[in-house]
């Protein structure tokens, strides 16, 4: 009954948007939060992993902090049938595919899917491409609601924006037709232009080559970096992408993202184990800011304290949750700082607008030493009117650590090892008083100035002024900056609805 209505809102709202363009699917107005198996698992996929999975998303908290999607990437399929129909590899999926996404719907949770826009999937399975209209009627009957789409073996159909966008268009409109609302999750690794034309069809779409569990090492197989960073020309962008080439790839075009389509910078590291704490902390605030979809990428069953605490930290999650829905951009990059053995080492600052007037501010520090960054107001606020000439500029800030209220390791421990159940979970959370968005959303709780969303006040900034701090070496600070007088009801933006 649910799912027929819910289908027959995405039909009406198909209509009334006068289109059938994903973007208008009424879907992901925030980041979809979730997680993949790919960046920990790749292959080794079966049912038991996505039902475990699914249930530890319950039990360890992390459905009740807002992750929903359980995505199933590559190695599900297993050829075709006489009709043509995909089939499940039923090795994998012993009940086959519906079952699995009912048990996992059971909990609550969403199911997403993978396929390619090519003869093959990157692993070498059955791809989607001729076979659009049929594959996305096998997607809709296993009650699938979110898909990511990949570029492997597109037999040439690519090389230009216009190949490219008409192969990820064939199946967009295909699910439309489907009737059930899907999220359409492009994975193309940013080429043939992508940025500018995903959002006509499509709820993300990725930016880069496959990303790795490094911060800062450069590969030669994440090619199209810096140097060209939004070329067509692009050969291959590949695997092997860090944190930080991923950063400098997107800064250019960082603003693309919209609610309804944003920019995807590949599944999460954290808890992989490649990365520091500090790292990875970096990595989370960066995704978030940017409103990357936040796809856990680690294994749940070996998932650590630290990292859970990192995954499960309301204030960023805020930050990407934002109902404004705009991406930080970068407002300030230094490169005459210590370098590492790669010749790495640079740093930056990212700001962005954030709803009833606050501004995220992050200070990256991917230099090879620890360093005291200054952040100015002219710079933060460059974009509304340089030279200081933004009103923002000429106002007097309280600072926000984003990252002062993260929840204790004991805490977390607890949910890893005594948690068995949603209400195991939400009682936890609520003994520690976590956030729980099953409670109050993430809106709700900035429109009620909720103090676990908006952070611990640490700090000032005087109209015209700068924020200094130290940021140790291959990490961010990340705050929420409040209008000091802002709070007596002066604002300069709105939530949406409001405007
Ligand atoms: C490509 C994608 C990855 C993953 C693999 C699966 O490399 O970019 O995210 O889906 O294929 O084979």
């Amino acid at each position: 009954m649910w799912k027929t209505a819910q289908s027959s809102i995405f039909i009406l709202l198909s209509l009334a948007a006068g289109t059938s363009r994903a973007v208008n699917n009424g879907l992901a107005r925030t980041p979809p939060l979730g997680w993949n198996n790919w960046n920990s698992l790749g292959c080794d996929v079966s049912a038991d992993l996505l039902l475990d999975t699914a249930s530890r998303l319950v039990s360890f908290g992390l459905m009740d902090v807002g992750y929903q999607y359980t995505v199933l990437d590559d190695c599900w399929s297993d050829g075709r049938d006489e009709n043509g129909r995909i089939k499940v590899d039923l090795k994998r999926f012993p009940d086959g595919m519906t079952a699995v996404s009912a048990r996992i719907h059971d909990h609550g949770l969403l199911f997403g899917m993978y396929s390619s826009a090519g003869h093959m999937t990157c692993a070498r399975g059955e791809g989607s491409l001729d076979h659009e209209a049929e594959d996305a009627r096998s997607f809709a009957e296993f009650s699938v609601d979110y898909l990511k789409y990949d570029n492997c073996y597109s037999k040439g159909r690519a090389g230009s924006a216009q190949t490219t966008f008409a192969r990820y268009e064939t199946m967009a409109q295909a699910l439309n037709e489907t009737g059930r609302p899907i999220v359409y999750s492009l994975c193309n690794w940013g080429e043939d232009f992508v940025m500018s034309w995903g959002v006509s069809i499509a709820n993300s779409w990725r930016i880069s080559g496959d990303i790795y569990d490094s911060f800062s090492r450069p590969d030669d197989r994440c090619s199209c970096t810096e140097n060209d960073p939004s070329s067509p020309w692009c050969v291959s962008p590949g695997a092997h992408c860090s944190v930080l080439t991923i950063l400098n790839k997107i800064a250019p075009y960082a603003d693309r993202g919209q609610p309804g389509g944003w920019q995807d910078l590949d599944a999460l590291e954290i808890g992989l184990g490649g990365m520091t704490d500090e790292e990875y902390i970096a990595h989370f605030s960066l995704w978030a800011a940017l409103k990357s979809p936040l796809l856990i990428g680690a294994d749940l069953r070996k998932l650590s304290p630290e990292a859970l605490t990192i995954l499960n930290n309301p204030a960023i999650l805020a930050i990407s949750q934002d109902p404004l829905g705009v991406p930080a951009t970068r407002v300030e990059r230094n490169t005459s700082v210590p370098k590492d053995r790669y010749g790495i080492g640079e740093t930056h600052i990212w700001s962005g607008p954030l709803a009833g007037g606050d501004q995220v501010l992050i200070l990256l520090n991917a230099a090879n030493t620890d360093l005291e960054m200054v952040a100015y107001l002219e710079d933060i606020f460059a974009g509304q009117g340089p030279s200081c000439s933004a009103p923002q500029c000429n106002e007097d800030w309280l600072v926000h650590d984003l990252w002062a209220q993260r929840m204790d390791n004991n805490v977390a421990s607890e949910l890893l090892q005594k948690s068995t159940s949603r209400e195991d979970a939400a009682r936890i959370l609520k003994g520690t008083n976590h956030y729980n968005v099953s409670s109050l959303s993430y809106k709700k709780g900035l429109e009620k100035l909720d103090k676990r969303l908006l952070g611990t006040e640490v700090d000032e900034i005087a109209a015209r002024g700068a924020l200094k701090v130290m940021v140790k070496r291959h990490t961010a600070k990340v705050f929420r900056l409040r209008p000091k007088l802002g709070v007596a009801g002066k604002r300069y933006s709105l939530f949406k609805d409001e405007l």
